[in-house]
C-alpha cells in the first residue's frame, strides 16, 4: 500500500500548479488517467482573464463576472479570484510560461490583452490560440524536476475511501483512495489524508463538446458517492462556436476570434446576432449560443457560420495559428470564407461544492479547477475566468492543506486492500459503448441549450434505468477505464438532470421554455444536492 502526504487526482493547470507548490512540504502522487498531458487545460484556446493594464481595473472585472454570472455569483469569492489573479499570473511567468506581446511605438513591450465576449475592457491574456497548452506544458515541465512528485500516468481514481464507508463512526473523512491502474488491471490502495481533486469538467455527458475524450466528470461522481455536497449543476456551459465538420469534432473556434472582429453569419452571410442583443456577437455565452440554436431551429440548418474574413491574413495567421491551420487542414481558408461552427458542450459551472481554500463538505477533501464550485462563475462563466480561478485556488488551497487541522489523521485507521470478489472480464464491450452513447445522446436531446420539464423527466426515468444497469456491470466485470468513465457519466448526468428540475425558473445557463422567466424570490440561490 502506497502513502502520500497528498494525493492530487488530474493533471491540469489545477493540480500541476498544486502539486508545485505542495512539493516542498511532503510528497505528492499525481493520478492522472491518460498520459499526464491529456486535460482540458492543453485543450485551452483563449487565455486567462486577469487585470493587468492601467485602462483596466479590479472592479471591472469584477462587474462583469457578476453580470455574466446572473444573480448566482458568490460575490466574495468573485473578489477573491479577481483580486488574487495577477499573482497568480505572475507565478506562472516566473516558472516560464510565455504570453504574446506587442511592441509599442518606443520600443517597450506590453502584454498583448485579448477580448473575449462579456468583457468591458481587453484582458485576456494569451499565447497565441493555444494558450492552454503553453501552461500545461512548462507546468510539466517544472513538476518531473521534482523529486517529491511521483506521477501514476494511465491510473484512474475509483473511489475515495471515506472512514463512514469502512464503518468507523468518527467524523467521516477521507483516509485514501482506490486507483485503477489501468496496464496491469488490478486496484491500488493509496493511502492519505489529503485527496484533492482537480479532474476538471464533464463535457463528455453531451453528444457534441469542444472538450477532451477525458471530460467524464470523474470529481464530481467521486465526490457525490463520498458524500460531499455538490452545487449548480444545471450550469452547463454551452460554447457558441465549435467547428462543424464531419472529420474534426470538439475542435474550439476560440472566442477570441469573435474578439477580434469575427461575426456570426448565416449560409447567405447575412450577420444575425444584432438582432438578439447590443453586444451582437461578443454577447455573454448563454444568449450568443441561444441565438445560434435559435437561428438553427428556425431555418433548419445544420450550422451557422463565424466570419472574419474583413481581416488581413497575415495578421490571422499569427494571432490564430491553430485555427488557421486545422481549418485549412480540413480545405476551409478562414483568411477568404467564414468556418461553420455549431454550439457544443464547454464548461460545467457547478461542481463539487468548496470554500475558498478548496476544502468540501467532507473532511479531508479538497477540489479546485473545474472540478470545484466556488461560486465564481454563479449561474454562467465569464470567458476565460477559468484558467484564473484554477490558479489562484491552488495558490490558496496549497496554504490551506499545510494547516494543522488538516493533517495527520492517518494512523487510527486500517484501510483494506480492494477486494475484486468473482468479477469477470466484461463479455461483450459493445454495452459499454452503448450506454455511453445513449446517455451522450439523451443529454443532449433532452438536456441541452433550451430544457422542458417533459423532455427534462423523460431524461430522469431513462438514466435511473441505465444506473441501475451500469451498476449491476461495475459490480460484475472486472474494472476498465472505460467501465468506470461510464459510471461517472452517469452520474453527472443525473446529477445535471435532477438539478435542472429542481430550478422551476430561467437563469443563464439554465433555460427552460415552461418557466421562461428569471424568479428571484424563489431562486436567487443555489441548486445544492448531497447524497447523504
Ligand atoms: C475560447 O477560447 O473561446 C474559450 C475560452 C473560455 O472558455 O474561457
Amino acid at each position: 500500500m502506497n502513502h502520500f502526504d497528498f494525493v492530487v487526482l488530474g493533471s491540469g493547470v489545477a493540480g500541476l500548479s498544486l502539486s508545485l507548490k505542495l512539493a516542498a512540504h511532503g510528497s505528492v502522487a499525481i493520478v492522472t488517467k491518460r498520459r499526464p498531458a491529456d486535460s482540458n487545460t492543453a485543450w485551452a484556446q483563449g487565455g486567462v482573464a486577469c487585470v493587468t493594464s492601467a485602462e483596466d481595473s479590479f472592479d471591472l472585472h469584477i462587474s462583469d463576472t457578476l453580470v455574466a454570472g446572473a444573480g448566482l455569483c458568490d460575490q466574495a469569492a468573485v473578489r477573491t479570484i479577481v483580486t488574487e489573479g495577477p499573482t497568480a499570473v505572475r507565478e506562472l511567468m516566473r516558472i516560464g510560461v510565455h504570453f504574446d506581446e506587442r511592441v509599442l511605438a518606443g520600443g517597450q513591450r506590453e502584454l498583448d490583452l485579448g477580448k473575449e465576449g462579456g468583457h468591458s475592457k481587453r484582458r485576456v491574456l494569451h499565447y497565441h490560440d493555444t494558450t492552454g497548452l503553453e501552461i500545461e506544458q512548462r507546468l510539466l515541465d517544472a513538476v518531473v524536476k521534482e523529486q517529491n512528485i511521483q506521477i501514476l500516468d494511465n491510473h484512474m481514481a475509483v473511489d475515495l475511501i471515506t472512514t463512514g464507508k469502512l464503518g468507523y463512526t468518527t467524523e467521516d473523512r477521507v483516509i485514501g483512495v482506490y486507483v485503477l491502474n489501468e496496464a496491469i488491471g488490478t486496484v491500488e490502495t493509496i493511502r492519505s489524508d489529503r485527496v484533492i481533486i482537480a479532474t476538471g469538467g464533464c463535457g463528455k455527458v453531451y453528444l457534441y463538446t469542444t472538450n477532451p475524450d477525458i471530460a467524464t466528470g470523474d470529481g464530481v461522481a467521486m465526490a457525490w458517492r463520498a458524500g460531499a455536497a455538490v452545487a449548480n449543476m444545471e450550469f452547463i456551459q454551452f460554447h457558441p462556436t465549435c467547428l462543424f465538420h464531419p472529420e474534426k469534432k470538439s475542435f474550439l473556434i476560440s472566442e477570441a476570434v469573435r474578439g477580434e472582429g469575427g461575426k456570426l453569419v448565416d449560409a447567405s452571410g447575412r450577420e444575425f446576432m444584432s438582432k438578439f442583443h447590443k453586444l451582437a456577437a461578443l454577447a455573454p455565452r448563454d444568449i450568443v449560443a441561444r441565438a445560434i440554436d435559435a437561428e438553427m431551429k428556425r431555418t433548419g440548418a445544420k450550422c451557422m457560420y463565424i466570419d472574419i474574413t474583413h481581416k488581413p491574413a497575415a495578421f490571422l495567421k499569427d494571432r490564430f495559428p491553430n485555427i488557421y491551420e486545422t481549418c485549412a487542414s480540413l480545405g476551409i481558408d478562414m483568411t477568404r470564407q467564414p468556418i461553420p461552427i455549431v454550439p457544443a458542450a464547454h464548461y460545467q459551472c457547478g461542481g463539487v461544492r468548496t470554500d475558498l481554500e478548496g476544502a468540501t463538505t467532507l473532511r479531508g477533501l479538497f477540489a479546485i479547477g473545474e472540478v470545484a464550485c466556488t461560486g465564481l462563475h454563479g449561474a454562467n462563466r465569464l470567458a476565460s475566468n477559468s484558467l484564473l480561478e484554477a490558479l489562484v485556488m491552488a495558490a490558496r488551497c496549497s496554504q490551506a492543506l499545510l494547516k494543522p487541522k488538516y493533517a495527520k489523521y492517518l494512523q487510527a485507521f486500517e484501510l483494506p486492500e480492494w477486494r475484486p470478489g468473482h468479477a469477470q472480464d466484461v463479455d461483450e464491450v459493445v454495452v459499454i459503448y452503448h450506454n455511453w452513447d445513449e446517455i451522450r445522446r439523451l443529454m443532449w436531446d433532452y438536456v441541452g441549450i433550451v430544457r422542458t420539464s417533459k423532455r427534462l423527466l423523460r431524461a430522469s426515468t431513462r438514466l435511473r434505468n441505465l444506473q441501475r444497469e451500469i451498476q449491476e456491470f461495475y459490480w460484475d466485470f472486472k474494472l476498465t477505464t472505460d467501465l468506470l468513465e461510464l459510471r461517472n457519466l452517469c452520474t453527472v448526468a443525473s446529477l445535471i438532470v435532477d438539478s435542472a428540475l429542481a430550478r422551476s425558473e430561467s437563469r443563464g445557463l439554465h433555460f427552460t421554455l415552461d418557466y421562461a422567466e428569471s424568479d428571484d424570490l424563489r431562486f436567487l440561490k443555489d441548486t445544492v444536492l448531497r447524497r447523504y
